[in-house]
């Protein structure tokens, strides 16, 4: 059987290197196709060397220059998001691993999508955006979308084979991050080097800030609800300090259904990959006797405030997710370059919230402008 062809887009990430890594432990079953990074001209050229695909794509003009002439021979260079677009709904494409950062991972995944690819999400901020033209787009071109992010990987597990009509509840677990039990007196002083060290996951910056704040479990509830099709009042969270557990359903008869697995994106990425049969990984194996204990607490929206916004985002239009994630964006970046503290991420969202209308969304040019009114208005709110 030829091997799936894989795009890799954010194939410089945290996300996009663990997919490389599970790529090498079955060079029978994938290849690349294509690779797309941003800035990292360093890390593409160590893919390129080991993964060997046809297409490298640094989306930042800059960085495809510093590859001139330095690729293995035969590979092709391009640069910029069109490009990028270009080869992921390519027929040379099988799947699509859509792991770039923020809702600039919209227009390639879209059009992954689009072309009926398989799609591995990891990018959140596509369903966040634009949930609901996203997966109507996914179903009228017959595209699988299977989910990256571990939580939503476990859900999809927990549904084989059951009725979504018996679902009574749908709860993703949250590490709580490593702000967990800290005093919340003396958040308002953290840096960004603490924000980052999360307690159980290696991540990408972004993403682990998001942890911090909690933020990242308000967008991965608005992200259950469009790929799982699940009403808000059905979709909670809770705090598992030990992110053994990623992901439950209960049914109406009172079963709850979980996944377990150690923390190790390897896992949901390669189910993503291929679901049946089951890919090896190289993960650590779960040994519960030595674990010991899994812990379980009910989400403080004191402490993390995201948690309450997200309540009036998941019950209001796509404009008020649009203008979460977007202020999100703009926030957690000046967060990372010292410009605010911690506890204005969520203070500027919350402002941003505030001053936008409660209006739907039917095109991606209504994403785009609500995206981009948020990010002024969030811009706006930082400097007051
Ligand atoms: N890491 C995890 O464990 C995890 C788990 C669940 C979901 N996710 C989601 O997966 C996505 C990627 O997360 P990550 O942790 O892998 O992030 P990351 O390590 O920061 O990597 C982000 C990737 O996106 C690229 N990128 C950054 N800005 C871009 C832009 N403006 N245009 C195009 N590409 C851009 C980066 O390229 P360069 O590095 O070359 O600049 C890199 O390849 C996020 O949406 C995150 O929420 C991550």
């Amino acid at each position: 059987m030829q091997a799936t062809r894989m795009t890799v887009l954010g194939a410089t990430g945290s996300i996009g290197c663990s997919t490389a890594d599970v790529m090498l432990q079955h060079p029978d079953k994938f290849s690349a196709f294509a690779l797309v990074g941003h800035r990292n001209a360093d890390k593409m050229l160590e893919l390129a060397s080991s993964l060997r695909p046809q297409w490298v794509v640094m989306t930042d003009a800059d960085a495809a220059k510093q590859l001139l002439g330095r690729l293995p021979t035969g590979v092709r260079l391009e640069s910029g998001m069109d490009a990028a677009i270009e080869l992921s709904s390519a027929t040379e494409t099988d799947m699509v691993m859509a792991a770039m950062v923020g809702s600039a991972g919209l227009p390639a995944t879209l059009a992954a999508v689009q072309a009926g690819k398989r799609v591995g999400l990891a990018n959140k901020e596509c369903l966040v955006t634009a949930g609901q033209i996203f997966m109507s787009e996914a179903r009228k071109a017959g595209a699988e979308v299977v989910p990256v992010d571990s939580e939503h990987a476990a859900i999809h597990q927990c549904l084989v084979g059951h009725d979504h009509a018996s679902i009574s509840q749908v709860i993703l677990t949250a590490s709580g991050g490593p702000f967990r039990d800290r005093d919340p007196a003396t958040l308002h002083a953290v840096t960004p080097e603490e924000a980052i060290a999360h307690p159980n996951w290696d991540m990408g910056a972004k993403i682990s800030v998001d942890s911090a704040t909690m933020m990242n479990k308000a967008l991965e509830l608005i992200e259950a609800r469009w790929l799982f099709n699940i009403e808000p009042s059905k979709l909670s969270a809770i705090i598992h300090p030990e992110s053994i557990v990623h992901g439950m359903i209960e049914y109406s008869d009172g079963s709850v259904l979980a996944q377990l697995a150690m923390p190790d994106m390897r896992m949901p990425i390669a189910y993503a990959m291929q679901a049946q049969p089951r890919l090896t990984t190289g993960i650590p194996w779960l040994d519960l006797a030595k674990t010991g204990q899994l812990n379980f607490q009910a989400v403080d929206k004191v402490r993390f405030p995201a948690m309450r916004l997200v309540q009036d985002v998941l019950q209001g239009e796509d404009a008020l997710a649009i203008t979460l994630n977007a202020a999100n964006e703009v926030a957690n970046a000046a967060f990372r370059n010292r410009d605010i503290g911690f506890m204005d991420i969520v203070t500027t969202v919350e402002k941003a919230l505030q001053q936008v209308d409660n209006t739907p969304v039917e095109t991606l040019d209504d994403v785009w402008s609500h995206d981009a009114h948020a990010r002024a208005i969030a811009v706006e709110v930082m400097n007051a």
